[in-house]
This record gives C-alpha cells, sequence and structure tokens, in this order.
C-alpha cells in the first residue's frame, strides 16, 4: 500500500530505522520510507537504507556554520524528497527552532525512556540512578526543549535487579522497535491529533501503550 511517505533521520546504528523499513515491507502497512538522511557519513544506518534500496544522502553538520544553516538544509532535502513525516531515529543533532516550527505535529522523536522522566543523554543511566522499577520508551511530536512534545506511544518495560545501561538498553530497545512503527501507523491512518498540546488517538482504546515483559 502507498501512504504516508516518511523521511527518517540517523546518526548511527540504525536499529530504529530497521524497523520502520521492516514495518514498511508490509504492504498492510500505510508508510512507506522515500529519503534515509545522516549526518554522520559512516552511519551504519546508511548501509541498512541502501540495502532496502531507499535513498540515501549524508548532511554532514561539520559542513553547515550553524544549527540554523544545517536546518534549512535538512528541510529542502525533505521537502525535495516529498516526505510528509519526519521521524527523527537516534539522530543526535539539536534541531533549529525554524525546522522545529516548520515540521511542527510533522516531525517525531523516539527516546528510551517514559518521558517526561529522563529526557537528554544517558536515559539508561539515570533510571537506574533513580532506581525506579519500570523504565520504557516513548514517541512523541517534536518541541524546541529536549526530548519534549506530545507524547504519542509509550512501551513499559521492567527493570531488573542486577541490570546495567547495556542490558537495559537491550531490552528497551525490543520496545522501541514496536513502538515506532506502531506510532507511525495510527499517524499514517490519520487517527492522531493534537489538541492543547497533548496527542489524542482517535478510535482506539489505548493501543497506543503497550506493556512488555511484564515481571
Ligand atoms: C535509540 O535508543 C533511540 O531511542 C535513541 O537513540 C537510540 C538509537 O538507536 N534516540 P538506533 O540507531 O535506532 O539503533
Amino acid at each position: 500500500m502507498a501512504g504516508l511517505t516518511l523521511a527518517v533521520l540517523i546518526s548511527g546504528r540504525g536499529s530504529n530505522l530497521q524497523s520502520l523499513i521492516d514495518a514498511c515491507t508490509d504492504p498492510a502497512f500505510p508508510a512507506l520510507i522515500a529519503l534515509v538522511i545522516s549526518n554522520e557519513p559512516d552511519a551504519k544506518g546508511l548501509e541498512r537504507a541502501a540495502a532496502a534500496g531507499i535513498a540515501n544522502q549524508v548532511i554532514n553538520h561539520r559542513d553547515y556554520p550553524t544549527k540554523e544553516a544545517m536546518g534549512d538544509a535538512l528541510s529542502r532535502a525533505i521537502s525535495d524528497s516529498g516526505a510528509e513525516l519526519v521521524c527523527l531515529a537516534g539522530f543526535m543533532r539539536i534541531l533549529s527552532h525554524d525546522f522545529v516550527e516548520q515540521w511542527r505535529d510533522r516531525l517525531v522523536n523516539i527516546h528510551p525512556s517514559l518521558l517526561p522522566a529522563f529526557p537528554g543523554l544517558h536515559a539508561h543511566e539515570q533510571a537506574l540512578s533513580a532506581g525506579v522499577r519500570v523504565t520504557g520508551c516513548t514517541v512523541h511530536f517534536v518541541r524546541e526543549g529536549v526530548d519534549s512534545g506530545p507524547i504519542i506511544a509509550q512501551a513499559a518495560v521492567p527493570v531488573h535487579s542486577g541490570d546495567t545501561a547495556d542490558s537495559l538498553a537491550d531490552r528497551v530497545l525490543k520496545a522501541e522497535h514496536q513502538i515506532y512503527p506502531l506510532a507511525v501507523r495510527l499517524i499514517a491512518e490519520g487517527r492522531v491529533s493534537v489538541v492543547d498540546e497533548t496527542a489524542l488517538i482517535a478510535d482506539s482504546a489505548s493501543p497506543e501503550i503497550v506493556l512488555l515483559n511484564p515481571v
């Protein structure tokens, strides 16, 4: 099924990109990836895009004097690709004000915590230091504050005693790979709207909340 066209922005490994690529191979999935952009020339995710036959491009932040100039270049490339929704998937640059506004409610991010807890870097270390028993991951519309914006989907994941940041990251990543395609599907189906800075999901009991690996 053709559907909502996506641009996916990455900086590294690209496992969330892969979950979107895999979802898009299902003919019933209502979205397709038009373009993958990496700010890092050697990001492994670029190989994933190429292997899937998806157009991919490097827009290296080092080539731009300011984040505004970088944002303009990103915006042009995304618009030229025809993408309607921008998915940040491990994209490690702060976006400019203009970019965030231009793509308002058409720009989503995945973060490995149950926002608003533990935004920013080292989310798993933050969760372990706080001693929480449950953490998870969040897909949200992007606003200018770090990891802020209306929440579309979350998955809850238990913290086990003896967890390290790496073991917890592995468990949460599996959940990320489930909720990113889920959130994109809800948007592509036209079921997500933002009212008073809250994302509302139409026609759903609450499939946007996923509980994984209950203890
Ligand atoms: C993921 O944990 C994502 O939530 C965070 O950065 C990581 C990217 O991993 N924003 P990958 O590149 O998708 O494998």
